[in-house]
């Protein structure tokens, strides 16, 4: 969270930033990308304060879930965690009807970037929705902005402890299709923060299931995808 000054400073500089990212996204949309390269941009788009767009990923690892849920050609995406939009960005070229992303904290006006991310001639609509994802008021909410489509596509990247994920697997789960993917980030076993608890959660979900696990190095410290398809 920044501090008071920082946040004075950020709202200050805002014009100057949302301007420098709305034409950092418009040069990504007229580039015309293979998927590969739009993930790279994507993960450190750039711009600063309240308008910056990156993702703490490791390249390897989320365009290898890019090409997973490109090939499920999905119509809605679900993302639990929004934080600087970096994945929200990748998803917006990929989801053909919605994405809807989520997090906890409001980003002054983030949220309009984040509507404007899907490329040229797509039809997809982003809806950012803000609020505790462990909340029954907010999961309806999600509900109703779904308007009764299934969810392709489920990322669960928010809050990291083990209940705290087990509590978005069973809420937002149950609303992806069958045949669709929920991933999780961060399930190794070596993490950085004790609050990073994905692997004791992931290592009990994926017992039994159709599960693929996308790690760069077996040795690193964080990170990790884990994929999981629902049945058939
Ligand atoms: C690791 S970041 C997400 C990163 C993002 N998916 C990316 O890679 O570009 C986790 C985000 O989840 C949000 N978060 C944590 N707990 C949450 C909750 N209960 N509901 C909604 N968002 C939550 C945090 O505010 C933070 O911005």
């Amino acid at each position: 969270m920044p501090g008071r000054l920082q946040t004075l400073l950020r709202d200050f500089r805002a014009p100057v930033h949302r301007k420098q990212a709305f034409r950092l996204l418009t040069e990504l949309h007229q580039a015309n990308l293979p998927l590969e390269k739009v993930v790279e941009r994507a993960i450190r788009l750039g711009s600063n304060g309240w308008y910056r767009v990156r993702s703490l990923q490791v390249l390897s690892e989320i365009t290898a879930l890019a090409r997973e849920v490109e090939a499920l050609r999905p119509q809605v995406i679900l993302e639990i965690g929004t934080a600087r939009g970096g994945t929200a960005l990748i998803w917006a070229y990929l989801a053909q009807k919605r994405l809807i992303t989520c997090d906890l904290l409001d980003k002054r006006g983030f949220a309009d970037l984040v509507r404007a991310f899907p490329p040229p001639g797509s039809a997809c609509e982003v809806s950012v929705l803000i609020g505790d994802s462990h909340a029954s008021e907010f999961a309806e909410t999600v509900k109703r902005t779904l308007d009764g489509d299934p969810v392709d596509f489920l990322f669960i990247d928010g809050d990291h402890t083990e209940e705290g994920v087990a509590q978005d697997y069973a809420m937002y789960a149950p609303l992806v299709r069958p045949g669709g993917l929920v991933a999780f980030h961060d399930i190794v076993d070596h993490q950085p923060l004790a609050t990073n608890q994905v692997h004791h959660f992931w290592k009990k979900v994926r017992v039994g299931a159709d599960v693929k696990e996308i790690v760069d190095n077996p040795n690193q410290c964080g990170f990790g995808i884990g994929v999981l398809r629902v049945p058939a």
